[in-house]
Order: C-alpha cells, then sequence, then structure tokens
C-alpha cells in the first residue's frame, strides 16, 4: 500500500506515520508552500510536494493536479492530517473511499469544526478523536475508528490527551488498512459491508 500524507501546517501525525510506516508513507502534500510538515518531510526523507489553490484558476483545476500527482506516485490510500480543505467532487471523483480523515472530537459532535478541540472542551461533550473515509460531506464519512479522551479541565492538557490519542489511533487504523481488514468505504466494526 502506497500512502500520501496531505497536511496544510504543522505535521505532527505525518511525522508519526512516516516513523511508523516508512515503507508505506511515499508522499507529503501540503497546500501552503511554507508548511512545517514539509521540513520534516525533508528531514524523514519522504517526497514532498506542495501548490497552493490560488495558483490555480478554480478548485477544479487544483485538484485535477492533486489526482495527477496521486496517480503519478501510484498512491492507493490518501491520509488527511490537518488538511485544512474540504475534498471537493474532481478528487473524490478520482479517490472516493482511498481517503481518509483524522478529526479530534467524537464525529458527529463538532463535524465541520475547525476549532473542534475547544468547542468540544467547552461544551463538555463529544471528547475524542474519530478517523472516517471522506465523502461528499464535511466530517460526515463512514467512521472507522474512534477513541474518547479524557476530560481535563485545563485546555492545554486536554489538548494534549487528545494528540496523543491521535498519534496512537492513526497508526492503528493505518495497519488494519496493511492487514487488508478495512476495505473501500468499510469500517472496522462492520467487517462484512
Ligand atoms: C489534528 O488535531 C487533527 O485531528 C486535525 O488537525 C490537527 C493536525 O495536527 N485535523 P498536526 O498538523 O498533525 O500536528
Amino acid at each position: 500500500m502506497r500512502i500520501a500524507v496531505f497536511a496544510s501546517g504543522n505535521g505532527s501525525n505525518f511525522q508519526v506515520l512516516a516513523e511508523q510506516f516508512p515503507n508505506n508513507v511515499k508522499l507529503v502534500f501540503s497546500d501552503h508552500r511554507d508548511a512545517f510538515v514539509l521540513q520534516r518531510a525533508e528531514a524523514l526523507e519522504v517526497a514532498q510536494k506542495s501548490f497552493e489553490l490560488k495558483e490555480f484558476a478554480n478548485k477544479a483545476a487544483y485538484e485535477t493536479k492533486l489526482v495527477e500527482l496521486l496517480q503519478d506516485y501510484e498512491i492507493n490510500l490518501v491520509v488527511l492530517a490537518g488538511y485544512m480543505k474540504i475534498i471537493g467532487p474532481t478528487f473524490l471523483a478520482g479517490f472516493k473511499g482511498q481517503i481518509i480523515n483524522i478529526h479530534p472530537s467524537l464525529l458527529p459532535d463538532f463535524a465541520g469544526s475547525a476549532h473542534a478541540i475547544e468547542e468540544s472542551h467547552a461544551a463538555n461533550r463529544g471528547l475524542g478523536v474519530t478517523v472516517h473515509f471522506v465523502d461528499e460531506g464535511v466530517d460526515t464519512g463512514k467512521i472507522i475508528a474512534q477513541v474518547s479522551v479524557e476530560f481535563a479541565e485545563n485546555l492545554a492538557i486536554y489538548e494534549k490527551r487528545v494528540h496523543e490519542a491521535e498519534y496512537e489511533l492513526y497508526p492503528r487504523v493505518i495497519k488494519a488498512f496493511l492487514a487488508g481488514e478495512i476495505a473501500d468505504g468499510c469500517s472496522v466494526r462492520e467487517k462484512n459491508c
């Protein structure tokens, strides 16, 4: 399995995945040319590509280039980790059932929120992390795996727990993909779908 990780900024999840699956993580893409994730990729000697939506006439043209890039690298699983763009129809048509995302709440709580950690903390609800397939909606695709995270009054402490949970959950899901336990569009919990 050849994996591409998409990240817009920091890339700590990318780093965990690249370190744990060096034979599978073949490419990192960022939609920001100055994203720190690209430096992480360089240090880990993972191929890196970056271009920005504003460099294209429209989103379809941007996503056409993305699909070409992924085909060039023979990618069969796209792992979104802090990629702050909604996946549009062009990208989805090329990779439906092969794109997964991690979201820092127990979906469906706080779906679509770019501040899900802060919002779930403030509400003391939906505390956790979800990995799910990407579909036409925002954070609405089939859930692959979820883990609860214990509340802490202190937001920084809670946030640290969320990230620790992510660093454990995402590799667990990737391992399940590699073991053939998850097929296109099927979750861990519904192996027979
Ligand atoms: C993570 O909290 C992830 O759940 C969310 O964006 C954050 C990315 O962090 N989608 P990093 O760039 O991997 O450090």
